[in-house]
């Protein structure tokens, strides 16, 4: 494993300056899931939403395509109306209750919470991806997954550093990260990654599971651009990525953790471990725009090909929760809801 990953390692510095990167403000924070549990108006969950304000209770893959549909967009890129979301991640107190971790600014870049969003083209510099087709839509992760079996390694956790430049190895391929939350308090935060596949079967923009159109390569590892994809998926898609980060720090008081231990994390899903982590994507650039930005090899946050706009403005782009919920407040776990896949199939 070891051995594979290193080369891998090496490929990644040069095309560190080709890949988008940008940030995307909070939309909103609600218990919707337009892609698992369409037309349900509260999810099991709470979700964290950035991306184009088109976002809603139902999304049909024909009928409702954000680059029409929105008017404002919390991403950097004027031009990107798709919709990016996660779960949330709470603080308990030892006195039992719930507190939402709020997310800050990742390196180099300015946000109102929201996350870091990155489309990555190959490490090779030259071949060519395709962009997603309007309608597109993907999941990964499994809200429901319980157990270490299955979790799969394109989605981790990282304890930071009090150092935010300080940051060692490929995403979830450092030292300091794990598929589980971090069992000691981290000194900079946490950081959550969720990679997506990159091997698309080239016709269907969705599938049942939201899962089985697409594939990762068949080398497997996390970033995989220069994988090369099976022969059920043949298309190379651009490598869309993830990163949240959770400020923790105001929790890190070993006063305020459990005296037994235990770290102090959950998911919104009621997972205290780290196996549900999962991410949703709904595509909606405008137009060939992200096409033409992936083919000019646009660096980071700039690029000729693609209208931005400032972060004010970004910011400015919000959308009020369709069932009104204190997302901020200290909460009990019964004013959670947690639901379990029963509620909706019935
Ligand atoms: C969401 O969908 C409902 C119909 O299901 C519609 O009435 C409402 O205007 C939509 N909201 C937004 C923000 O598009
Ligand atoms: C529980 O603990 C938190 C953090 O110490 C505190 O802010 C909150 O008021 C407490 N809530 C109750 C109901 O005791
Ligand atoms: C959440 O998980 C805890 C165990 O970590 C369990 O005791 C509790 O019943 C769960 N809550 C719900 C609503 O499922």
């Amino acid at each position: 494993m070891k051995a594979s990953i290193l080369p891998l390692l090496g490929l990644i510095a040069p095309s560190y300056q080709q890949m988008l990167r940008f940030s995307c403000s909070q939309l909103l924070i609600t218990r919707l899931d337009p892609l698992v549990t369409p037309g349900l108006p509260q999810s099991p969950h709470v979700h964290q939403i950035v991306g184009g304000n088109a976002f809603n209770v139902s999304m049909d893959t024909l009928t409702h395509d954000p680059a029409q549909l929105s008017s404002c967009t919390t991403c950097t890129f004027a031009e990107d109306f798709s919709n990016y979301w996660t779960q949330v991640l709470y603080f308990r107190a030892r006195n039992g209750t719930f507190k939402r971790v709020r997310q800050f600014p990742n390196v180099g870049l300015r946000s109102d919470g929201g996350m870091t969003i990155y489309y990555i083209p190959p490490y090779d510099g030259v071949s060519r991806v395709t962009a997603f087709r309007p309608g597109f839509r993907m999941l990964v992760g499994d809200a429901m997954l319980r157990d270490k079996d299955g979790m799969q390694p394109q989605l981790c956790h990282r304890c930071l550093g009090e150092d935010p430049y300080d940051v060692v190895g490929a995403p979830c391929l450092g030292p300091g990260d794990s598929v589980e939350l971090p069992t000691k308090p981290c000194p900079g935060g946490i950081r959550t990654t969720v990679t997506f596949p990159t091997c698309w079967d080239g016709r269907n923009v969705d599938s049942p599971d939201h899962k089985s159109h697409v594939a990762y390569p068949k080398d497997g590892v996390s970033f995989e651009m220069g994988g090369e994809c099976p022969e059920s998926h043949p298309v190379k898609l651009p490598q869309l990525m993830y990163e949240v980060m959770w400020d923790t720090r105001p929790f890190n008081d070993p006063e305020l953790w459990p005296e037994d231990g235990s770290q102090p994390f959950v998911w919104s899903t009621n997972d205290t471990v780290g196996y549900t982590q999962h991410g949703d994507y709904i595509f909606g650039w405008k137009g060939d725009s992200l096409q033409r930005a992936l083919d000019a090899r646009c660096a980071n946050s700039v690029c000729r090909e693609l209208r931005t706009q400032t972060t004010e403005e970004a910011m400015r782009c919000t959308l009020p929760q369709n069932i009104p919920e204190d997302v901020d407040g200290y909460r009990s776990l019964l004013s959670f809801r947690f639901c379990c896949r029963e509620c909706w199939d019935r």
